[in-house]
């Protein structure tokens, strides 16, 4: 059985994946977040596929636990990981919600690490893990420094396994989004008027950001960002020096 696994899956850019995940060849697509009927109404959308939703708090050790029984229990081969769920907070870090920082952490690094763990005994070759990681990633970013820091995680881990991975011919892609309208501004406290850097870049399209992240996978690509302006901020992270470059990447 050939499955796709997507987390994050209830809202935003989880979404688009599923959505551009029906149209691959897969028997199954495994569709992960904690809001059960979400996931159950979304899986209801595509009578013709089999999507089969879990509802799973990915921070939490029990709910790994069940996710890697149900690895155990079915065998499947993973085609494609999607490693979609993430959360951030705009603050200054001193007067943050601690907990909210923590839980960031928990999901964006700790959770993507160990499902990537659990999910790759069961990827061969030809299989990819998309990642996603942000713009927040090219350099530290105040007033979203803990999530900038997750998010460098997440590329920098991504790098390394994917040159870990390539004897094996399994692709790992990290993608890397500009601002997105979805229910993460909200979450993360993100207001009209609170942001310069929200108020005033362009954003990205969610649905052509899921299916070119897929497309990049496919044809083995390392790094996917979106826009031409984007990759232009990458570049100029790459080439200045990040204590210039700290001074413009505020949130
Ligand atoms: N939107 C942006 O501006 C932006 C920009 C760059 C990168 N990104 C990245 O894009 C990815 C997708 O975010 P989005 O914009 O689509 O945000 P979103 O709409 O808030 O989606 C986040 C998803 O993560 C799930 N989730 C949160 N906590 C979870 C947990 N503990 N266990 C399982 N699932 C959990 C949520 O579902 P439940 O609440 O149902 O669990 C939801 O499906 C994230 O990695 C984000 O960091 C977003």
């Amino acid at each position: 059985m050939n499955i796709a696994i997507l987390t994050g899956a209830s809202s935003g850019l989880g979404q688009d994946f599923l959505k551009a995940l029906t149209s691959c060849d897969l028997d199954s697509i495994w569709i992960i977040a904690r809001r059960a009927e979400r996931l159950d109404s979304l899986a209801s959308a595509f009578p013709n596929k089999s999507i089969i939703p879990l509802p799973l708090d990915i921070t939490s050790k029990d709910d790994l636990i069940k996710l890697e029984n149900k690895l155990k229990e079915e065998k499947p081969e993973v085609r494609l990981l999607i490693n979609n769920a993430g959360k951030g907070l705009l603050s200054d870090f001193v007067t943050a919600d601690g907990i909210a920082l923590s839980e960031s952490i928990a999901l964006n690094c700790n959770a993507l690490t160990l499902i990537t763990r659990l999910t790759l005994p069961y990827m061969k070759k030809g299989s990819a893990v998309i990642n996603v990681s942000s713009i927040a990633s090219f350099a530290p970013t105040s007033r979203m420094a803990v999530y900038g820091a997750t998010k460098s995680y997440v590329t920098s881990f991504s790098r390394a396994l994917r040159e870990e991975l390539k004897p094996r011919g399994i692709n790992v892609t990290v993608v890397c989004p500009g601002p997105m309208k979805t229910e993460f501004l909200p979450v993360a406290k993100i207001e009209k008027g609170k942001s310069t850097a929200f108020d005033y870049l362009p954003y990205c399209n969610p649905e052509r950001v899921a299916k070119n992240a897929i497309k990049s996978a496919v044809r083995g690509k390392a790094v996917y960002t979106p826009t031409a302006f984007y990759k232009f901020y990458r570049l100029l992270a790459k080439i200045l020096p990040h204590a210039l470059v700290v001074k413009f990447a505020k949130t």
